[in-house]
């Protein structure tokens, strides 16, 4: 499906729940506990359907996330009825990991192949303090869990906080030096109103690239393979078994090439990670709306998605995304 600005929309990110299991400094203030109740997020059939109607709108690919979307119950029978439809190439996973031991080879038997793993740091006392009490170990357990299982690719997503993570930076890449993984360090975005000091905690990912292009050599994987691919740019290391991606969204606009709309849990349809335009899906869901009908809130949904955002690095807060991360699913 073509936008206002001739992208292919074929990518749906669907933030199952809006409830995690960490903290996460720079995803959602410290207090704050889910308020919505059963009735206010989507059922898996609901988020079933819309799925089917976007697959026969030219959505080739899926992405499930959170808040952490292992917690919500029930969530390897939804990923099997998920896989189900026809017409669907690609459904992956972002996860923080913790739950990942107990579920990783369940999720891989429902037919999810492609998992992107949250992971700060690679010390024990930082994992803690940036997700606010998280076991590093549960993440490790979970990691070798997902290999076991046959994952493929397992890419480790790494937002880089100036002053607290980016002297771990050659640590991150030795890990895609040693394992077969796609690290990707992803520049940090000040999102609603938690606090994290930006534009103070700001690197742009251009700096990491030169440090870790003095130690390792990366060689630049042509474009994207897929239209359906993500931001990510991506190096092979030809002396190592992984990869190394950088995601930009602040210090290089990928907006042209923005391929996706997000799906919330309470059945809003986002058309910008960073702009508060939305259509609600869950109200016409809920009166028993015809597929035409949700086909054109669909279609609002491409409509209203912006040429760009308008984040920068000296932005302080960005007030006019009034979202947590954790709502939205990154
Ligand atoms: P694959 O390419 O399929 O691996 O997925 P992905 O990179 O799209 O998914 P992932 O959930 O791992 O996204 C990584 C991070 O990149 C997100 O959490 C965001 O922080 C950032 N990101 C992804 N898409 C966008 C986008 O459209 N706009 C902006 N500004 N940031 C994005
Ligand atoms: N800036 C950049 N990335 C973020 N994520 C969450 N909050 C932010 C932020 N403020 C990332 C997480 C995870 C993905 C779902 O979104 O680290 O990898
Ligand atoms: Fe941390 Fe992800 Fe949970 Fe946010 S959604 S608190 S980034 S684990």
């Amino acid at each position: 499906m073509r936008d206002a600005y001739n992208r292919d929309i074929n990518y749906l990110r669907i933030s199952i729940t809006d409830r995690c299991n960490l903290r996460c400094l720079y995803c959602r203030p410290m207090e704050g506990v889910s308020l919505k109740g059963h009735d206010d997020i989507l059922r898996y059939e609901e988020i079933l359907r819309v799925v089917s109607r976007v697959v026969t709108m030219g959505f080739v690919k899926v992405r499930l996330t959170g808040g952490e979307p292992l917690v919500r119950r029930g969530f390897v029978e939804f990923a099997a009825d998920l896989k189900k439809i026809k017409g669907l190439e690609d459904i992956s996973l972002t996860t923080n990991g913790i739950l990942l031991a107990k579920y990783a080879e369940g999720i891989f038997n429902a037919g999810i192949t492609r998992i992107n793993i949250s992971l700060d740091s690679l010390d024990r006392d930082k994992y803690a303090q940036i997700t606010r009490g998280g076991n590093l170990d549960d993440v490790f357990r979970g990691i070798a869990a997902a290999e076991k299982a046959g994952f493929s690719p397992i890419k480790i997503n790494t937002v880089i906080v100036r002053g607290f993570n980016d002297n771990e930076a050659l640590d991150f890449a030795k890990l895609a030096l040693t394992r077969p993984f796609q690290v990707r360090f992803i520049e940090i975005m000040p999102v609603s109103e938690v606090d994290t000091g930006y534009p103070a905690d700001f690197l742009p990912n251009r700096h990491l690239q030169e440090i870790i292009g003095r130690h390792f050599r990366l060689i630049p994987l042509a474009a994207r393979k897929r239209k359906s691919d993500g931001p990510a740019r991506v190096f092979t290391l030809p002396d190592g078994l992984g990869e190394i991606g950088f995601i930009d969204p602040v210090s290089d606009h990928f907006c042209a090439t923005c391929n996706r709309l997000r799906l919330m849990a309470d059945g809003k349809l986002r058309a910008c990670l960073l702009k508060d335009e939305e259509v609600d899906l869950k109200a016409a869901l809920r009166r028993n709306c015809n597929d035409g009908e949700l086909d054109e809130l669909i279609r609002r949904a491409v409509r209203l998605k912006p040429e760009k955002h308008d984040l920068d690095c000296t932005d302080k807060h960005l007030k006019k995304c009034h979202r947590d991360m954790s709502d939205i699913g990154g």
